[in-house]
């Protein structure tokens, strides 16, 4: 691996489930790279596959239902495809952290904040409790707990949503993870502390430079904090590039409409729209591109094939065959594209 090579680069990631009804694929053929420290936001509506491909990047999808393939997933020089179970559980919790949107289901509730914090700090590094203890009440603090050393005889139960999630922050960055997967980790939280756990995330990454894919459903929480962002509508990527060029230059019709129902981008916090209609069902896919039902902008070739992936500019590309066309529209002013 040379300096330059990204610290995860996914390359045809895909996943199948199979069930009664048959088999469904739920993520179709994804790929995108995480440079090192970068935060990359993955970020589409409930079920369009960002938490499916998270936890098949890291081997946590039930292995009797679930078939993931990929030509490659690389992550710090090595091909977690190749990776044994026993590799994987090591690289969970040591070199990848992981933090997920509802602590309360993470976290162990018949123990101690304070046993959790140690017990991978005591796995991957082999200090002695004492040790582990002191680095625990360490991240406690680090992560915004008040009077650490006694929370750590805390059980989840006694702290608040925010806390707990501080927790489980504190425990993702305990063996100081090259990469950070971090799903939704803010949605079950009210406004004021989802935006304090944002500025933590950020305080920490500017910090550590640790990698982050930060997967969100809200336009606003990508424009605050990601540098790259990969939009995914039903199971396959729609758009994806640079952050400050995907919000100039919009190349899908559906990264469009994620942007006009977020009113921190609108400016018009009053007026919240939806876009109209609904994702298909994974065992009633559309033919062409899935989004064509749902698009004010769909042609009759839209209703056939695959979409392919349109460069638009320096890694922006968007699987919309209008893509080009979308971009120099959206460079007119407001209201002159009609
Ligand atoms: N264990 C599973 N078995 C069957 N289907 C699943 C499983 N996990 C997720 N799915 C399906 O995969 C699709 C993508 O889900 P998910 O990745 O959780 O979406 P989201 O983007 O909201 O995180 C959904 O249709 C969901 O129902
Ligand atoms: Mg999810």
């Amino acid at each position: 691996m040379t300096r330059t090579d990204p610290i995860l680069s996914i390359e045809g990631l895909s996943t199948s489930f199979t069930g009664d009804e048959g088999t469904v694929v739920a993520v179709d053929d994804v790929s995108f790279d995480v440079n090192e420290g970068e935060i990359v936001g993955l970020i589409g509506e409930s079920g369009s596959g960002k938490s499916v491909t998270a936890l098949g990047i890291i081997g946590l999808l039930p292995k009797d239902t679930a078939r993931v393939t990929a030509k490659r997933i690389m992550f710090d020089g090595r091909d977690l495809t190749q990776a044994s179970d026993r590799e994987l559980r090591r690289l969970r919790g040591g070199s990848i952290g992981m933090v997920f949107q509802e602590p309360m289901s993470s976290l162990n509730p018949v123990l101690k904040i304070g046993d959790q914090l140690m017990e991978p700090i005591r796995i991957h590094e082999r200090i002695s409790r004492r040790a582990a203890f002191d680095r625990g009440v360490e991240l406690l603090a680090k992560v915004g707990i008040p009077s650490p050393a006694q929370r750590m005889n805390d059980y989840p139960h006694q702290l608040s949503g925010g806390m707990r999630q501080r927790v489980m922050i504190a425990i993702a960055l305990s063996c100081s993870p090259k990469l950070l997967l971090a799903d939704e980790p803010t949605t079950a939280l009210d406004v004021t502390i989802q935006a304090q756990l944002l500025d933590l995330l950020l305080e920490i990454q500017a910090e550590t430079r640790m990698a982050i894919v930060l997967i969100t459903h809200s336009m606003g929480v990508i424009a605050e904090c990601a540098d790259k962002v990969v939009v995914m509508y039903s199971g396959r990527i729609a758009e994806q590039g640079p952050v400050t060029e995907i919000f100039d230059r919009p190349g899908h019709p559906y990264t469009r409409g994620l942007m006009q129902c977020t009113p921190e981008l609108t400016g018009n916090p009053r007026r919240l729209t939806t876009i109209p209609g609904s994702l298909p069902s994974l065992s009633a896919l559309p033919p062409g591109c899935r989004f064509a039902p749902r698009c004010d902008l769909a042609l009759d070739a839209c209703r056939t094939g695959r979409p392919p992936m349109i460069g638009l500019g320096e890694k922006h590309a968007s699987a919309c065959i209008r893509a080009t066309e979308l971009v120099t529209r959206s460079m007119l002013p407001e209201g002159a594209e009609a």
